[in-house]
């Protein structure tokens, strides 16, 4: 118990810190080099001085042995403070860590895997940039009995994958999608309002869920004319964006808006999967759109969105704290490394083209200005001053 709570405690003070140096307005600057490995141990200096010698023993499975961590990039701010708390949560349970982003570069993600794994790592941790495309480096894993995790997004048509840890991504959609329903009181209402779509890398699995669960709650809606969609595009792969790239999502925006709202047609309503595809459509509307601000989704609570959401323009967002799922992947680490099942909650949602794998989900939480408070500051995810 007592490890569970220096473990937490260590978290909350280096996402503090992370997130102390995104509102400064550069996150760059307080995140660690693109290619980190695992950091000496007095970069811990954020831990309560009083906790130095907890750490040092480990807290249960952990024997100084090694495990990979391997992130997608440090271009948007969650996966920096999802590779900071893992790395945080390992250490502190007595692991040694070795954590490496990927700069959204499937090539460079495959090498550092491969380093891990002739490094010595005993377990890797993995969110994926493409999820189909680390199925020969994963078989290396297993012919080495190296066991995966796969973090976030699931890796595809890979039988090396022991388990998933991830928030509910259907649930995610389909929180946004109700939320839609909500705003524009379409039980109501008929409408009809116009919408457009904006969703995430077609390699990403999780696209498939939060589009799939939003579209679950909003297809009826289209299908009955009180939403239509003016630029047509509806299907996933129009809707989708190159690595969630806040600047692709922004540029097809100003598309959208030049060709089918210069005119004054009123735009009610966008569903953006994420935070960073909705800061491009909020950046273009701001440079391109003159009407009512429509309604617009996310996904997240990244700093830059929840400061659009306290000046009205992002509607919503949904939390998915990062040191929660870093907790769960410490105890689903702890139990392998100890030989046993790990814990899960899901046996039927994710087949990954191998069959399902077997996984744990977090719950995502919906967000907006009436409760970000609660959530983001009250819980010490970020500062007051960070979101200024
Ligand atoms: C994650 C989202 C994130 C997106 C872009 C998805 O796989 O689940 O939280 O916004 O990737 O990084």
């Amino acid at each position: 118990m007592k490890r569970k709570l220096v473990g937490a405690l260590l978290s909350v003070a280096m996402v503090a810190s992370l997130a102390a140096g995104c509102g400064s307005g550069s996150k760059e600057a307080a995140a660690p080099a693109e290619s980190e490995t695992e950091a000496p141990a007095e970069e811990d200096a954020e831990a309560p001085a009083e906790d130095a010698g907890e750490e040092a023993a480990p807290a249960s499975g952990g024997g100084g042995e090694l495990i990979g961590v391997s992130m997608p990039t440090q271009d948007l701010q969650r996966w920096n403070q999802d590779g900071t708390n893992m790395k945080a949560e390992l250490e502190a349970a007595g692991y040694t860590v070795e954590l490496q982003f990927a700069s959204n570069d499937i090539a460079t993600q495959v090498s550092q895997i491969e380093t891990m794994i002739s490094d010595g790592c005993k377990l890797l941790v993995i969110a994926s940039i493409d999820g189909d495309s680390l199925g020969t480096v994963l078989a290396q894993a297993k012919e080495n009995n190296i066991q995966v995790i796969a973090y976030d997004r699931l890796i595809m048509n890979s039988d090396a994958v022991s388990y998933y840890a991830t928030f509910d991504n259907y649930l995610v959609g389909q929180k946004q999608g109700e939320y839609i329903v909500d705003a524009l009181d379409l039980e109501n209402q008929d409408g009809p309002f116009n919408m457009e779509i904006v969703t995430g890398d077609p390699g990403d699995n999780n696209v498939n869920f939060f589009y799939g669960g939003a579209m679950d709650v909003l297809q009826p809606y289209i299908d009955a004319g009180k939403l239509v969609v003016p630029s047509g595009q509806i299907a996933k792969d129009d809707v989708a964006t190159a690595n969630w790239a806040t600047e692709t999502a922004q540029s097809r925006f100003e598309n959208i808006l030049s060709s089918y709202y210069s005119d004054g047609t009123q735009l009610d309503v966008v569903l953006a999967s994420n935070d960073s595809t909705a800061l491009g459509v909020a950046n273009a509307l701001a440079a391109n759109y003159t009407g009512t601000y429509p309604v617009l989704t996310g996904q997240d609570c990244d700093i830059a969105n929840v400061k659009n959401m306290l000046a009205d323009k992002q509607s919503m967002s949904i939390f998915k704290d990062t040191r929660t799922l870093a907790s769960k992947v410490v105890i689903m680490v702890d139990a392998i490394m100890k030989g046993e099942e790990a814990p899960v909650n899901d046996t039927e949602t994710y087949d990954n083209g191998t069959g399902v794998i077997p996984s744990f989900l977090c719950e995502p939480v919906f967000a907006d200005k009436s409760n970000y408070k609660e959530l983001l500051v009250d819980s010490g995810y970020y500062t007051e001053a960070d979101l200024q």
